[in-house]
């Protein structure tokens, strides 16, 4: 078969919400017909771009075509709306340019409907020649660090069976994107690197995220303002700092976020497993419906966590309260072991308690020997059934 032909094919098996006229005329459009060359040294980007409106301004389905290959590539944007569906076959490694970035993002994807990413490619950022940058609090040389991979209103969509690696930021970022499917994609990175948050979202909704491993330094999954109908499944998280919601009540003008649920996942040697965390400010949103759900944990410092408190700069005074107000959160068989004393801890706003906190089957053992383990909590209203280890605090 001709390789339009197996593409075509692809296209006709993976991306169901395309009739099947348009699907067997799917023109490919192969980016090395462009001028890109896969030496890793030339810059590709102009190739990349001209490739990409290429395929995206086609009549009906495209395919654009990344074969095997190192390619560098610059920082690029990928615009639609596009005039038909369009998968971005990623068979490469594409190597950002190395250092930081004028640019807040490495490769943008705005305002496409109906793209399938997918073909085992990898995404590397470098991030180790721009770590350093990173600390804007103690260095004047700060500088932005782009992210990897943005997504920017993209709807109806799926990324599956890539791989982003040493992302100079967050590895992936979706705002303002509805229906993405997310699934069998890596994400790596050095436990000590600096804000690589692994899958990150905003202002989104029908985000799922499944069968994706996560090793990184920062969050392996977080769901921020203005999220809902997220699901999260079956991701292996480690090294990193857990799955969290939040941080919320940073931002004036923060939505709510609801409906999240984090079932059948692991976590292995992470900072926390599951976290809530807001900034004890005035800023107001809601955040309810969360499900938390047989869920496995390995030597974690903070298993289960909601922190209300969080005001890292000291800026927030005393009295301070966090105005997010949590509620229907429901934790349900979630085990294993925890590396701290506290395995459960539930530091709540004393402005607004969190309500109908549901624990069943939580069992944890001291990672640490013999020390029994504890479970701390202020201003929380809610129940627990089965069995509960450590004792539960409401
Ligand atoms: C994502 O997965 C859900 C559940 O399997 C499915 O209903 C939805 O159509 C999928 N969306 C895309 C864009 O593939």
């Amino acid at each position: 078969m001709a390789l339009q032909t197996v593409l075509a094919a692809i296209l006709f098996t993976t991306f169901l919400f395309i009739s099947s006229a348009s699907a067997q005329s799917a023109r490919t459009v192969n980016v090395r017909n462009y001028g890109v060359v896969p030496d890793g040294r030339t810059d590709n980007q102009k190739g990349f771009l001209r490739a990409w409106n290429d395929a995206c301004n086609g009549n009906g389905a495209s395919i654009l075509y990344v074969p095997k290959g190192v390619y560098v590539l610059g920082p690029v944007v990928f615009s639609g709306p596009c005039r038909g569906p369009i998968m971005f076959l990623m068979t490469g490694v594409l190597k950002a340019l190395p250092g930081p970035s004028a640019v807040s993002n490495w490769i943008n994807f705005r305002n496409v409907n109906l793209m399938l990413l997918k073909g085992g490619g990898t995404f590397d950022g470098q991030g180790p020649s721009a770590w350093r940058f990173n600390n804007c609090a103690k260095d004047v040389n700060c500088k932005p660090l782009p992210i990897n991979l943005k997504f920017d209103s993209v709807t109806n969509s799926r990324i599956e069976f890539v791989k982003s690696v040493n992302s100079k930021q967050t590895h992936i970022s979706l705002h303002g994107c509805q229906n993405v499917n997310i699934t069998k994609v890596e994400v790596l990175a050095p436990a000590d690197s600096p804000n690589t948050d692994g899958i990150k979202m905003g202002r989104s909704s029908g985000i799922r995220i499944s069968n994706t491993r996560i090793s990184t330094g920062d969050d392996c999954v977080a769901i921020l303002s203005g999220s809902s109908n997220i699901d999260v499944s079956n991701v292996h998280c480690g090294p990193g700092h857990g799955i969290s919601i939040g941080s919320l009540g940073k931002y004036r003008g923060e939505l709510n976020v609801h409906g999240v649920s984090v079932t059948r996942c692991t976590f292995s040697q992470t900072d926390n497993g599951v976290r809530i965390k807001s900034w004890a400010s005035p800023i107001p949103a809601i955040a309810s419906n969360f499900l938390f759900q047989d869920i496995v944990m390995d030597r974690v410092r903070n298993p289960i966590i909601i922190d209300q408190t969080y005001c890292p700069h000291t800026t927030c005074g005393k009295e301070a309260a966090s105005h997010i107000q949590i509620s229907d959160v429901t934790y349900r068989n979630i085990r294993g072991t925890s590396s701290s004393d506290v395995a459960v801890s539930f530091e709540c706003s004393k402005k607004f308690p969190c309500k109908n906190i549901v624990m069943t089957d939580i069992k944890f053992d001291n990672s640490n020997g013999g020390l029994p383990l504890k479970s701390s909590c202020s201003n929380v209203i809610g129940r627990t059934f089965g069995n509960q280890s450590p004792r539960p605090c409401f």
